[in-house]
């Protein structure tokens, strides 16, 4: 296979600490002390020696072990590493040994020896070098919410090493990291290799394992919407899976109890029921919010993974105001807020609705400056779920009085003697709290309070009223209304006119009653004077009275007509009476 056809020379980078051993001329210099091998790898361990002037050296070996005479043995000569060792040549006093297609047994401490050719000319270089020679395992850790395989070794590899991760014989992860996370399903068979290095791959297999990997850890959902819990799980082959169950930390619900449990028909169970499974809750409820797991049986056993499943948070949606109140020209700022960050969406849209109606799209609304006409009702809903709006929340916007206004009643001509009522009015949130009414050019304030009346009016009331409503927000002033006071002369005059007119119509009469009494007889002289004259009740009466309390022409104008009326008749009778 490829993986085993891979290079077979190890280089051991090394650290540039010289060891140097020994005394007076003698030494053995190791590169490094320590090294971490792959089995099946090729190592050198690096050294080189000194000895005195005058000395000729006739051996060198390196040894690991003594025998039963307390001599080193030569690695050479070991059966155990015949064809697996080879000392570099002795030129330039290197004394670098060889070791390839390591096996475990070869961990050990190695030291390099020399003898020359004068009397007690030997030395070994304590300490030498330990050699620690490890193969690969597969660790297969379950953390929450995934799978993660470490390739791991005995000792830490010395040098950088690559490590090499295949899924179904595809290279997935080739990193200096020997730890690989995963999704772990049934089908899959994980290899793992250090790079470069003629050491087995060792293999994993999911199916040999019970497992579960949630596809979340945590999911956060708009409330009324519906959601996805999924996982994926393995097996040991052989079993074939009879049931899958999810259910809420603490109580546990059968797939057909949580259907008769509150949930209706808004649980739904997908999957193969051979790897993966999913719950999907639709219509979401705050109270749904909960920790999700799963469990299977099998036809051999029932199994249920101890750690967490998945969190599911349902989140309604909420207006925040701020500040809470604002007057008119500040600003204000409409935020759209939800418990938790959307798992699907982190970064949301939202749309925003005033009084139910949508008006704009932006993560928050910023008013600046506020104006009345943006009070109202807000609430908010996130893109793609239009739907799923938020409870209204209303911005109130105060703002001092607008419109200041005086309306006068009764309204028109007042006369002198009577009286006339002014009233405020303001348009103002929070409500007008303090009125104050002016007359232009009087200094001072002639009244407080929404209405102001003044009784037995004068003619120096004549002039004009203005008033000054004020919230506490700010204050404004009318416009002036100007207040004219009709004397009382002008109705006496007129009453006076007119009972000159009833005089004159009564004297034209006259000759139109003498008329009349000649044609019907004197007995009847007395009624006919009776019913001339003014009779309380009449109109002509009634007309006066009201000329005399009122000004209204209109009330002048009937009693000309009704002289009017009579005059033609007076005209038509002189012909009558010549005839
Ligand atoms: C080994 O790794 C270290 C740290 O990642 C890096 O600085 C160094 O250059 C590497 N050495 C080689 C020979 O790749
Ligand atoms: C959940 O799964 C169903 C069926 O596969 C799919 O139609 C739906 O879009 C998924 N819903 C979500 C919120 O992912
Ligand atoms: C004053 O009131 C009138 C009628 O209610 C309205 O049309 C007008 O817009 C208001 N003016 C201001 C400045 O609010
Ligand atoms: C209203 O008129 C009064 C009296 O003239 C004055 O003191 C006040 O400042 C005015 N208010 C406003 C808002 O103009």
């Amino acid at each position: 296979m490829a993986l085993r056809t891979a290079g077979s020379v190890l280089v051991v980078f090394l650290w540039s600490v010289a060891v140097v051993l020994g005394q007076y001329g003698w030494s053995v210099t190791y590169t490094t002390q320590s090294i971490c091998a792959l089995k099946g790898s090729t190592v050198d361990l690096s050294c080189s020696y000194t000895y005195p002037r005058g000395h000729k050296v006739t051996t060198t070996f390196w040894f690991t072990k003594i025998d039963a005479l307390e001599n080193d043995v030569n690695l050479r000569d070991d059966p155990d590493y015949k064809g697996h060792v080879t000392y570099r040549s002795d030129k330039n006093k290197d004394c670098t040994l060889k070791i390839t297609d390591l096996r475990l047994s070869y961990s050990a401490e190695y030291t390099f020896r020399f003898i020359t050719d004068q009397e007690g000319g030997k030395y070994s270089g304590y300490p030498g070098v330990t050699l620690s020679v490890t193969d690969l395992q597969v660790k297969v850790t379950t953390t929450w919410w995934s799978t993660t395989l470490t390739c791991s070794t005995t000792c830490t590899l010395t040098g950088n090493s690559t490590y090499i991760w295949y899924r179904n014989s595809k290279i997935v992860q080739a990193a200096s990291s020997p730890s690989y996370s995963v999704y772990f399903k049934t089908e899959d068979s994980f290899y793992c290799a250090v790079k470069g290095i003629n050491s087995p791959a060792v293999s994993v297999r999911a199916q040999s394992y019970f497992h579960v990997t949630y596809t979340h850890q945590r999911i956060c959902t708009l409330k009324g919407s519906s959601v996805n819990i999924s996982c994926f799980y393995t097996y040991p082959s052989g079993h074939t899976v009879s049931e899958t169950n999810w259910y809420i930390k603490g109580k546990l619900h059968e797939a057909p109890q949580i259907l008769s449990l509150g949930y209706g028909g808004r649980v739904e169970y997908l999957g193969n029921m051979q790897s993966d499974s999913t719950l999907r809750i639709t219509d979401l409820r705050e109270e749904d919010s909960a920790e999700y797991k799963i469990r299977f049986r099998t036809d051999q056993t029932n199994w249920e993974p101890t750690f967490p499943g998945t969190t599911l948070t349902v989140t309604g949606l909420q207006v925040k105001v701020t500040p809470a109140t604002v007057t008119e020209g500040q600003t204000v700022i409409l935020t759209c807020s939800t418990t938790c960050t959307l798992t699907d969406n982190p970064n949301p849209t939202y749309i925003w609705y005033k009084n139910g109606h949508v008006t704009t799209q932006s993560n928050s609304l910023f008013l600046k400056p506020v104006s009345s006409e943006d009070a109202g009702r807000y609430s908010c809903a996130v893109e793609g779920h239009e739907d799923l709006y938020s409870p209204e929340e209303t911005l109130t916007v105060t703002y001092g009085p607008k419109n200041t206004s005086v309306s006068v009643s009764p309204s028109g001509e007042i006369v002198e003697g009577s009286s006339v009522t002014l009233t405020c009015s303001s348009d103002a949130n929070p409500p007008v709290d303090k009125y104050t009414w002016y007359k232009k050019n009087v200094a001072s304030p002639k009244a407080s309070g929404q209405s102001y009346s003044i009784t037995n009016i004068i003619s120096e009331d004549r002039g004009e009223y203005y008033c000054e409503a004020q919230n506490g927000r700010g204050s404004m002033n009318s416009t002036a209304l100007m207040i004219i006071v009709a004397e009382k002369q002008t109705s006496v005059l007129t009453a006076a006119v007119g009972i000159t007119v009833v005089v004159l119509v009564l004297i034209l009469c006259l000759p139109c009653f003498m008329w009349f009494r000649r044609s019907i007889g004197g007995s009847d002289v007395t009624a006919d004077t009776q019913s001339v004259h003014p009779d309380p009740n009449s109109d002509t009466y009634t007309a006066l009275n009201m000329k005399t309390r009122s000004p209204e022409y209109d009330t002048l104008a009937n009693v000309r007509d009704s002289s009017s009326d009579t005059v033609p008749q007076i005209d038509a009778e002189p012909s009558d009476y010549e005839n």
